[in-house]
């Protein structure tokens, strides 16, 4: 009898996805695990310029600006799905946890198949049955805090990797909206975490990525703590290289310094959100440290790990900050001098307790403090940047720089990004001396 399952199975033959993702890296490896669910059930990736059967958004709601751009390019795709009827358009993430938006964005894109939370991409198989097959409508935003394990992976950043070792955070800084979309704080297991890693690094993975909203509040049920996790991983798997985010300052101390310390394979750098240099804020904020703590902080880290990358997240235009309390951040920021920051405007969230508080900020004034912070830090990164003139760092290669096809592009250990020339593959390290170095980039040749 012929056989023809083969050439069912061409390229040619299989339905194509796309997945347009928001926000922050945890989306970007939630949107791997949902690419893997896609490709288990027959689709595959589709390449650029080509017409997808199936586009899925996976969305972001910490601050406003990601929000609004998913609803125009939601809205966009009315066209689309009117002259194809069989697209498969889902919409998933963050966004669609907010209480009623998944209802109001159901009535509002009646074109929409599939529309899901952040605890519920495990079902997906079912509702592409429905969509694909029973051409039914699927809206599950479920409330329950799990951990669903063994979710096939599609990775897209080989020799980098991420791992989520929790989800949820019980933190309720009071801007922030991560507690209600995603729920209360819960942990992996530490086997489970380093069978992960262990697979990544028989698989030819060089870095991993652990990924957690506070990964210092790691727990799971069977004890250990972040900094435990951290060594079993450092000592049993055979990755070369570990980072994680993001740690709150309220809960880094010794011990997490220590094992970055005493492992040469965890990468001497700590990404430490300040959010604010005011202690007034700070309060406000719920953020339960104040400057001279954080202050603190980051000397110990830099007497014990002299060179360590530092980086962190400022929020600007947070509801009654004064000139003085600006000028408070500004003075940190000059004090600390981080290697890198990432600098936003104060985002009113519905829901969270600083929507309701008193002396929102006026546009115009959030504007001109985030231009002034934004040109603080990037002299001071550029500072940064510059003293790296000279040394020899090792850089895993990612792969080849934007600029010119020749030249190869890979990170320092502490997380620069260096152009040189030479004829590395993604996944080998190289030991490059650095000869420039400009804003964002620094170059160097092999030695
Ligand atoms: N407005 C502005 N920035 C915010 N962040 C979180 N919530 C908001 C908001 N409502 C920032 C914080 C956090 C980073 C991931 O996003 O700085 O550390
Ligand atoms: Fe949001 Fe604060 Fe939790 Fe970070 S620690 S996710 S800023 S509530």
């Amino acid at each position: 009898m012929k056989d023809t399952s083969l050439a069912e199975f061409t390229a040619e033959n299989r339905p194509k996805y796309r997945i347009e993702t928001y926000g922050c890296q945890m989306n970007a490896h939630e949107s791997e695990k949902l690419a893997g669910l896609l490709e288990e059930a027959g689709f595959l990736k589709a390449k650029d310029g080509e017409e997808p059967d199936a586009i899925f958004f996976n969305t972001c709601c910490v601050r406003e600006h990601a929000e609004s751009r998913v609803f125009g390019n939601v809205g966009a795709l009315v066209r689309k799905k009117e002259e194809n009827p069989d697209l498969i358009i889902g919409v998933c993430g963050c966004m669609m946890q907010q209480k009623g938006v998944a209802e109001k964005f159901a009535r509002r894109f009646e074109f929409v198949d599939i529309i899901f939370g952040t605890r519920d991409m495990h079902r997906l198989p079912e509702m592409l049955y429905a969509a694909a097959v029973l051409k039914e409508r699927s809206v599950i935003v479920g409330e329950e805090d799990t951990i669903i394990e063994d979710l096939p992976v599609r990775r897209n950043s080989y020799p980098l990797s991420y791992v989520s070792i929790m989800q949820g955070c019980n933190n309720f800084c009071s801007y922030c909206i991560v507690p209600y979309v995603r729920g209360r704080e819960r942990s992996r297991e530490p086997e489970a975490v380093l069978g992960e890693v262990k697979g990544l690094a028989r698989a030819g993975y060089k870095e991993v990525m652990l990924l957690g909203q506070n990964v210092n509040s790691y727990r799971p049920e069977s004890g250990a703590d972040f900094p435990e996790l951290l060594s079993m991983i450092a000592e049993d798997t055979g990755i070369e290289r570990i980072r994680f985010m993001t740690s709150h300052p309220k809960d880094a101390g010794e011990k997490l310094i220590n094992t970055i310390k005493k492992h040469g394979n965890i990468c001497k750098s700590l990404h430490l959100p300040m959010q604010s240099g005011s202690n007034a804020v700070l309060e406000r904020m719920n953020r339960k440290y104040t400057r001279e703590r954080y202050m603190e902080l980051i000397e110990r880290a830099r007497d014990e790990i002299p060179g360590i990358f530092l980086s962190t997240d400022i929020i600007v235009g947070f509801p009654g900050e004064t000139e003085k309390d600006f000028d408070d951040t500004l003075d940190m920021m000059e004090k600390i001098r981080f290697d890198a920051a990432y600098t936003f405007i104060y985002s009113k969230r519905t829901g969270t307790r600083a929507a309701g508080f008193e002396g929102q900020i006026d546009r115009a004034v959030k504007q001109r403090r985030i231009a002034e912070l934004i040109d603080l830090q990037s002299a001071i990164t550029y500072e940064s940047n510059r003293a790296y003139i000279g040394r020899t760092e090792r850089v895993l290669t990612e792969g080849t720089s934007k600029r010119d096809e020749n030249e190869c592009c890979g990170r320092t250990d502490s997380g620069k990004m260096v152009n040189f020339k030479g004829d590395k593959k993604p996944g080998d390290f190289a030991d490059v001396r650095i000869t420039d170095a400009k804003k964002t980039t620094l170059f160097g040749e092999l030695v």
